[in-house]
C-alpha cells in the first residue's frame, strides 16, 4: 500500500469541518442517528448532498430501509450530543437526551441544530469501508447559532471578531 492508514489519518486531520448528526427512522430499526463529518454538497440543481457512512454503522441500515434521512448541523454547544451520537449512548438514550421531532416523510430532526436538511436517497455507492449516500434535499430548516467545528481530532469553536 502506497499510504499507510496512520499516514492517511494524520494527513486528513488537517481538514477542518463542521459536525452533523445524520438521522433516520424506519419500521425495522426505529429512530437512529450518528455523528458525521463526512458531509458535502454535491449539486444545486437538482439539490444533492452526500454523507459517507461506515458499512458497520447501524444508522446506515435504517437509511437503507426507509430511503430517507436528515442531516442536522450541530451548534457550538452540542459537543456532548456529538459524542452521544458517536456511540457514547444507545440509540434510545441519544434521542432521549436531545429535543427532536419528526418532519415529513418521517425523518427525525434535532431541534437545537443550526440547520437541518431532509433528504431522499437517490444513490448509494460502496467505496472501501464506507457507503457514499447521495440524497436529494426535500426541505431545509435554518436556525440561529454558531457551528460546532472539528479539527485535528478535537472540537473547536469559530473565532469571531
Ligand atoms: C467527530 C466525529 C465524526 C465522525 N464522522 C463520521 C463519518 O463521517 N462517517 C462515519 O461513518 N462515522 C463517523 N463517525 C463515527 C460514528 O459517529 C460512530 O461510529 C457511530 O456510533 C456509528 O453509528 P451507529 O451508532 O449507528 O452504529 C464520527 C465520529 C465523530 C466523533
Amino acid at each position: 500500500m502506497a499510504v499507510s492508514g496512520d499516514e492517511f489519518k494524520q494527513a486528513l486531520q488537517h481538514w477542518a469541518s463542521g459536525v452533523a448528526v445524520v438521522t433516520a427512522q424506519s419500521e425495522k430499526y426505529g429512530v437512529q442517528g450518528m455523528t458525521v463529518t463526512a458531509f458535502s454538497s454535491v449539486s444545486i440543481n437538482p439539490p444533492l448532498i452526500l454523507v459517507c457512512i461506515n458499512e458497520s454503522a447501524d444508522t446506515g441500515d435504517g437509511i437503507q430501509e426507509s430511503g430517507h434521512f436528515a442531516v442536522n448541523v450541530l451548534n457550538s454547544d452540542q459537543q456532548e450530543i456529538s459524542n452521544q451520537f458517536a456511540g457514547g449512548s444507545s440509540q434510545q438514550q441519544r434521542f432521549a437526551n436531545t429535543a427532536w421531532h419528526l418532519e415529513s416523510p418521517g425523518v427525525p430532526v434535532l431541534d437545537d441544530s443550526i440547520m437541518s436538511l431532509t433528504c431522499t436517497v437517490v444513490n448509494k455507492i460502496h467505496a472501501g469501508t464506507h457507503f457514499i449516500i447521495i440524497g436529494e434535499v426535500q426541505s431545509t430548516l435554518r436556525r440561529s447559532g454558531d457551528p460546532l467545528l472539528y479539527y485535528r481530532s478535537g472540537y473547536r469553536k469559530l473565532l469571531t471578531d
